[in-house]
């Protein structure tokens, strides 16, 4: 595997390959990860990885200084798993000048759910995807359904933008005990690791009333943060939202039976766990 930081010299290695397929991170690397790595093998050849942490994505108050950075494991792990560039680009690299033109993602679409805790994100990660698009020019790129709300955006920017790439999703990968992997699981105390699952469990408990024809979506979203509440939890949202563009759903939606998700932000002592489950 060869390893890159600039991006004159990705270009340089890339220089005529049609299907390459691109899988953006942020580096401390999990099963979840490697997953997508042998999904983009599916589709396309050479498979291209990134490691960046992208300040512009964290608020002022955010973990990016103590976001977890664990090169040198996750070199090994990308080297199993085939992968023929590791773009990993220092800051100077990929912003030799303040980034001052950004991608700005729709209100309707950047500003709910995560957007709404966490000001700027979408802006933030919309910004350096089309950034390290343009210096890999994949023909398919591959994002986790984890941050559901992420791939929506980036897929809604490829199609808005008439971007030469296509955005495919990949199923969360879970522990047994079915929390969905993420490198912020490593901030949580054993207590909590134990303790974490629920979030997953209050989706369930969602999409099974759901499914069971209880449509209230106020009262089992509400039911379902108190639950979390009672474990010692502090909900941000759980939401149950229309998959197609991931606003609520009115009661003729519900009435159709549109596809619907369940999303969920929940903090467990300072650690923000996301999860979401496809009604
Ligand atoms: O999902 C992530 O790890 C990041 O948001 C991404 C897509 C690599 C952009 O920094």
């Amino acid at each position: 595997m060869k390893i890159i930081s600039s991006i004159e010299e990705l270009r340089d290695h890339l220089s005529g390959q049609l299907r390459t397929a691109f899988v953006p991170t942020m580096g401390n690397l999990h099963e979840g990860h490697l997953s997508l790595m042998r999904l983009a093998r599916k589709h396309g050849d050479p498979v291209v990885a990134s490691i960046f942490v992208n300040r512009l994505q964290f608020g002022p108050n955010e973990d990016f200084e103590k976001y977890p950075r664990t090169f040198q494991s996750d070199v090994e792990k990308l080297e199993k798993e085939g992968v023929y560039i590791l773009f990993a680009p220092t800051e100077k690299d990929l912003y030799p000048e303040p980034q001052e033109f950004r991608v700005r993602p729709p209100d309707d679409l950047g500003n709910t759910l995560e957007g709404e805790f966490r000001p700027g994100f979408f802006g933030g990660v919309t910004t350096v995807v089309l950034k390290l698009f343009s210096c890999v020019r994949p023909r398919v790129a591959v994002f986790g359904k984890k941050d559901y709300q992420q791939l929506m955006i980036v897929r809604n920017m490829a199609r808005q933008f008439a971007l030469p790439t296509e955005i495919i999703g990949a199923e969360t990968i879970r522990a047994d005990d079915g929390l969905a992997l993420s490198s912020r699981n490593m901030y949580l105390s054993e207590a909590e690791r134990a303790e974490a699952p629920r979030l997953y469990q209050a989706l369930n408990f969602v999409a099974t009333e759901m499914r069971a024809g209880h449509l209230d979506v106020f009262q089992l979203e509400h039911k379902a943060m108190e639950q979390l509440a009672a474990h010692g939890w502090n909900p941000d949202y759980i939401s149950i939202r229309k998959r197609a563009d991931l606003q609520p759903p009115s009661a003729g939606d519900l009435a159709q039976g549109s596809p619907l998700v369940v999303l969920a932000a929940a903090r467990l002592g300072t650690t923000r766990l996301i999860d979401n489950l496809e009604i």
